[in-house]
């Protein structure tokens, strides 16, 4: 289905976005092989001018036609776009990559991380999702845990950025953080309460069960993409005032008992993870550092001496790339070196 050329025409949907605006960073800075860039928003954007290299393009409203001719769509217009666009682009003969929720459960459409399942880049069928943000980087850290000591059971609690919600919470959080210093009176529009100096413990609407629909995506795309109904999987999920970068607090109860230090050699040689880990020398990952940054930072790894077999750590990675543009053009990229 997906034929192997030198270049590609490549769309970018939502590009006006705190995601789109990343995707078009990350396909120049990867040399992406692009023979022309589409780029796509709502009419608001329409005609507006954006930067790839030296070239200057023209944002474009959607239109039954509009994806004609392009061979890949990277979608990040959120989730109505994607049910109502993403099937008209695939249709058209695009291989959509889809980074809204849409998508993601669907049992016919692959959720791909390139480093854990790449094989169910096979069976797509035209659309190809990407998991949540917060999903991707645990689960790189996951596998290969997975794969040699078999996980029972993971507990996560997330410290998630202003910039998983998009460009207008990272607005959000610039002009509290003004005001308040002004002693001036702040507005809430993103986020219930106030985020600048806050933590709120609440990410995607809440469910009938407690949960956020955050918590339950973790839950639910982590089995998806590790292929394993059997692992189990509670989360919190917590927004901080970081602008750029989701940290998480994981615990792992394993079948077989597994080492700090074996943890340690297993991650080191893990694709697209570093271990950044030092605490004698206050060495571990922090947002400030790993933003712009391509992997997924793990620290703070020790053995749980509550149970048997239980590694405490703690991953960080830049949610805008390894949790959004960066894995989808790694899909696109895997999809070039398979086809
Ligand atoms: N932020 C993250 O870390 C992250 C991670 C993983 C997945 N995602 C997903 O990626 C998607 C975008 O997130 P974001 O953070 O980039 O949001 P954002 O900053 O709010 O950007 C939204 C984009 O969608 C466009 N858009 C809105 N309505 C549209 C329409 N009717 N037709 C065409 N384009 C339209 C916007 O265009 P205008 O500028 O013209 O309004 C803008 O380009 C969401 O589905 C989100 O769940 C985000």
């Amino acid at each position: 289905m997906f034929k192997k050329k030198e270049k590609y025409i490549v769309a970018v949907v939502g590009a006006t976005g705190a995601v789109g605006t990343e995707m078009i960073k990350t396909l120049e800075q990867r040399k992406f092989p692009v023979e022309k860039l589409r780029l796509f928003a709502s009419e608001r954007s329409e005609g507006k001018v954006l930067k790839f290299g030296d070239a200057e393009i023209r944002v474009e409203g959607l239109q039954d036609k509009s994806f004609e001719g392009i061979d890949i769509a990277l979608f990040s217009a959120g989730a109505e776009r994607s049910k109502t666009w993403a099937p008209v682009a695939a249709k058209s003969g695009c291989v959509v990559i889809d980074n809204s929720s849409q998508w993601r459960m669907d049992p016919a459409i692959p959720l791909v991380v390139p480093e854990v399942n790449p094989h169910d880049l096979k069976w797509h069928k035209g659309i190809i999702a990407n998991p949540n943000c917060s999903t991707i980087q645990m689960v790189v850290v996951l596998k290969p845990i997975h794969d040699a000591a078999k996980i029972k059971r993971v507990v996560v609690t997330t410290f998630q950025a202003v910039s998983g919600t998009g460009q207008k919470a990272m607005n959000e959080l610039l002009e509290q953080t003004k005001d308040l210093l002004s002693f001036k009176a702040i507005t809430c529009n993103v986020y219930p309460y106030q985020i600048a100096f806050n933590v709120l413990p609440h990410i995607d609407k809440f469910l009938e069960n407690g949960y956020t629909k955050e918590e339950m995506k973790m839950v639910n795309e982590t089995k998806k993409i590790m292929g394993d109904n059997s692992i189990r999987l509670t989360a919190t999920t917590v927004r901080v005032p970081v602008f750029r970068g989701h940290s998480e607090s994981l615990n792992i109860e394993t079948e077989k008992k597994i080492t700090a230090n074996e943890v340690r050699a297993i991650l080191s040689a893990a694709p697209g993870v570093i271990v950044y880990d030092a605490p004698d020398k206050n060495v571990y990952p922090i947002p400030i550092s790993v933003a712009g940054k391509d992997e997924t930072y793990v620290g703070r790894i020790r053995e749980d001496e509550s149970i048997d077999n239980g590694i405490n750590l703690w991953i960080v990675a830049d949610n805008l790339r390894k949790g959004a543009a960066l894995n989808a053009v790694q899909i696109a990229e895997k999809l070039i070196e398979m086809a």
